[in-house]
């Protein structure tokens, strides 16, 4: 599979490449950017390791490279300040992605291609996105929750000194503010959360919260967050490229799952080479179907705004 990464020269898209040629599954990775030189300069970076990490094209470029990709995955955007909630960027986001939407339109999208979201609102722009292609909208993802989801599981992990692989749970609806905690289903090894040894419900709220703040304390401390978000991305393409079928909380445009319609937001959802090939509603808690209709609901809003003023 060929990936174009759209930002490529930028911290979460270099990222994102580096993860992708340390996976060594995709075949060819194009790095695209404004920015020219920082796209060259971090294909040059990876390609010095070629060497030593898999046998792939590793190439910066510009649209051209977009017309016989496999994935494209846009990362461009302007990173929130620390205090800025990640909807605030809307406005300043969303006429850079519809530019970038533009030009991956007028290079040629392959009926089969793919596309990531990854710029932020990822779920607003992931429902702009599926809106305006000319793909089906279940071959337009947007990384959403995934990150959340993964970060959850991490910090459990750490809190309970268990190891991070054996942590499941879940967090859902908008990779923003809005986002749901799923405690119904978390599991360490198998054992149901609340009976692992040295866990603590207290511990809980505080979790989630460190959470959903992590995007924030990354960005106070280094600017932006970049290794996760790439480990997150190279988690859904590879997904892609071995056509696995992986369960992954990514945000698509809804189409009745929970009975959610017409907004993009992450659900369980299943991900091989043509993008979302199904979506599990599992079972929730009451509380937690709740909140994820509020999810819905702000994001609703927001599309609302956004396209009354476009
Ligand atoms: C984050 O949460 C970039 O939105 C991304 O760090």
């Amino acid at each position: 599979m060929k990936v174009s990464i759209i930002g490529g020269g930028g911290l979460v898209g270099s990222c994102a490449g580096f993860a992708l040629q340390a996976g060594g599954l995709v075949r060819e990775i194009a790095m695209l950017d404004v920015n020219r030189d920082a796209a060259e300069g971090q294909a040059l970076d990876l390609l010095h390791g070629a060497a030593v990490s898999a046998d792939q094209t590793i190439r910066a470029g510009g649209y051209e490279q977009v017309a016989d990709s496999d994935c494209v995955c846009i990362t461009a955007g302007l990173r929130r300040k620390p205090d800025e909630s990640r909807l605030d960027l809307i406005n300043r986001n969303v006429d850079l992605f519809l530019d970038i939407l533009g030009e991956v339109t007028r290079a040629g999208l392959r009926k089969e291609a793919t596309v990531l979201v990854v710029s932020n609102p990822v779920d607003v722009l992931t429902y702009l996105a599926a809106e305006r292609l000319d793909l089906p909208a279940t071959q337009v993802l947007g990384l959403g929750t995934l990150l959340d989801t993964i970060r959850f599981r991490s910090l459990i992990a750490e809190y309970l000194r268990a190891p991070a692989t054996q942590v499941s749970a879940l967090i859902l609806g908008e990779h923003g503010d809005s986002m749901v905690p799923i405690w119904s289903g978390a599991t360490v090894g198998g054992l149901p959360l609340d009976k692992y040894p040295g866990w603590n419900p207290h511990a809980a709220a505080e979790l989630f919260t460190r959470t959903k703040g992590s995007g924030a304390e990354v960005i106070k401390k280094k600017g932006g967050a970049g290794f996760a978000v790439g480990l997150a991305i190279a988690e859904v393409i590879h997904a892609m490229v071995l056509d696995s079928r992986r369960v992954l909380p990514v945000s698509t445009v809804q189409s009745g799952c929970y009975d959610l319609r017409d907004v993009a937001l992450s659900v369980p959802t299943q991900v091989g080479r043509l993008g979302a090939t199904g979506r599990h509603a599992v079972e929730l808690w009451p509380k937690e179907i709740q909140a994820l209709k509020n999810s819905a609901n702000t994001l609703r809003q927001t599309l609302d705004d956004v396209l009354r003023s476009r």
